[in-house]
């Protein structure tokens, strides 16, 4: 990517009027994702917004089609503890490019700057789960893998 391009896709904090630049379709990218209205959507982003920088999800927006639309998100929560000296950790969730833009390190862009923001929280480390496909780009961005997740669903 030239120093263009990298203009164009620059990270930023999810904006309330992303929702009309296809975030929600991205996220459906990922996962099963139903539509979310613009009432319930609001009402989600005030609440997390009251987190401050404690959860901050980012997004990147194509501004070189001039489609202005959303190609790449990922959030990172920040978890305070009481081991480590009340020590904190972040967790990065909800990481995805669109599928016209993948490959071009917009990823890792994403996962640096969740990254960084973690650090700059005073988390000791910054974790998440992925699938064994993903473990090659994690470990591009610098993760190691170590245990492993369990989970119990409610639905
Ligand atoms: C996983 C995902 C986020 C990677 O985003 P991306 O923008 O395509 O990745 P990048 O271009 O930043 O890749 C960075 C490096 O990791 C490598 N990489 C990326 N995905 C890889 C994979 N599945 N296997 C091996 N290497 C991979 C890239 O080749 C690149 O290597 P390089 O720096 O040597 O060129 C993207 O493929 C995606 O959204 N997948 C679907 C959703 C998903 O699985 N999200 C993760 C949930 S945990």
């Amino acid at each position: 990517m030239d120093s263009v391009e990298e203009e164009m896709f620059h990270v930023r904090k999810l904006e309330i009027s992303d929702r009309n630049k296809g975030f929600i379709e991205l996220l459906q990218q990922l996962t099963v994702c139903d539509s979310v209205s613009e009432e319930a959507f609001q009402e989600r982003y005030q609440e997390i917004a009251k987190y401050g920088d404690d959860h901050l999800i980012c997004v990147m927006q194509d501004n070189k089609h001039n489609s202005g639309k959303i190609v790449a998100t990922g959030s990172v929560f920040i978890e305070k503890k009481f081991i480590r000296n009340c020590g904190k950790v972040g967790h990065i969730e909800d990481v995805v490019v669109d599928s016209s833009v993948r490959g071009k390190q917009l990823g890792k862009k994403i996962i640096d700057f969740l990254s960084d923001h973690a650090r700059a929280m005073g988390c000791y480390k910054v974790i998440l789960d992925c699938s064994l496909e993903n473990i090659p780009f994690y470990e591009k961005c610098g993760f190691k893998q170590k245990e492993v997740q369990m989970v119990k669903y409610f639905i």
